[in-house]
């Protein structure tokens, strides 16, 4: 799983980081964290927001978000419990506050949430922005947890799915050797989210793997 996470923020970073062995995670020096502060503006991400991650991990990657970010509150969610925990965090935001310059938690706020494989155990109706990077592929119940994600996401919130697809039928797994797991084909992931009341509004593929926009769609008056 670390060498996934690592090769997750290779194709983010262009390779030019540093790595150091965080569990559940690497952490970026100075020069690599940068990257997110355009991937944060693709994202809609600014003070006021209500953010989740699903598939956080340890918050590694949040944590890296938030140091161009303040007024954010933070949920993040894993079913992952010896990753996504208060010990994890902490060393992943001490890490992250020192190239902030300040304490990250001094401006934003983070919960995190346990969820099971069918559930996310997120609050409903909350969310502005919901992203999840490197996990559609390996949920193995997508219809249950995007139904969730719905209900999750306030009226005019959006979605982002940050992930490596294939655009053919070709089979292929993704990077890291114990990951084991297909990448989703693009034309049925869409579908997937269509039947689950997203609506794809939008792509980056400015950093490294795409990422799909959706907007949350009346379930009721789109049947
Ligand atoms: C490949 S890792 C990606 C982690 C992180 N987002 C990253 O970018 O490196 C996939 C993560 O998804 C989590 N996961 C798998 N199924 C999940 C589910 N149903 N709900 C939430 N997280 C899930 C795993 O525990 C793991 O931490």
């Amino acid at each position: 799983m670390k060498l996934l996470f690592a090769l997750s923020f290779l194709f983010l970073t262009g390779c030019s980081s540093i790595f150091r062995p965080y569990p559940c995670g690497p952490v970026l020096d100075q020069e690599g964290v940068q990257i997110f502060k355009r991937q944060n503006e693709f994202l809609g991400l600014k003070e006021g927001v209500v953010f989740a991650d699903l598939g956080a991990s340890s918050g590694y990657y949040d944590a890296a978000m938030a140091v161009f970010l303040d007024g954010v509150t933070f949920y993040l969610n894993d079913i992952d419990r010896h990753c996504l925990n208060e010990k994890n965090l902490s060393r992943v935001l001490r890490h992250y506050s020192k190239i902030k310059g300040r304490p990250i938690q001094e401006s934003n706020t983070f919960h995190y949430v346990i969820g099971t494989p069918t559930r996310t155990r997120l609050p409903e109706n909350t969310f502005d922005v919901i992203f999840t990077n490197a996990t559609m592929h390996v949920i193995d119940y997508p219809d249950s947890i995007l139904a969730d994600l719905h209900r999750n996401l306030k009226a005019g919130g959006n979605l982002y799915v940050r992930d490596e697809f294939v655009y053919n039928d070709e089979i292929k797994k993704c990077g890291s050797k114990k990951c084991g797991h297909q990448l989703l084909q693009y034309d049925p992931f869409v579908k997937l989210m269509i039947r689950n009341g997203f609506e794809l509004d939008g792509e980056s593929h400015e950093f490294g793997h795409p990422i799909y926009k959706f907007s949350k769609v009346n379930l009721q008056t789109s049947e």
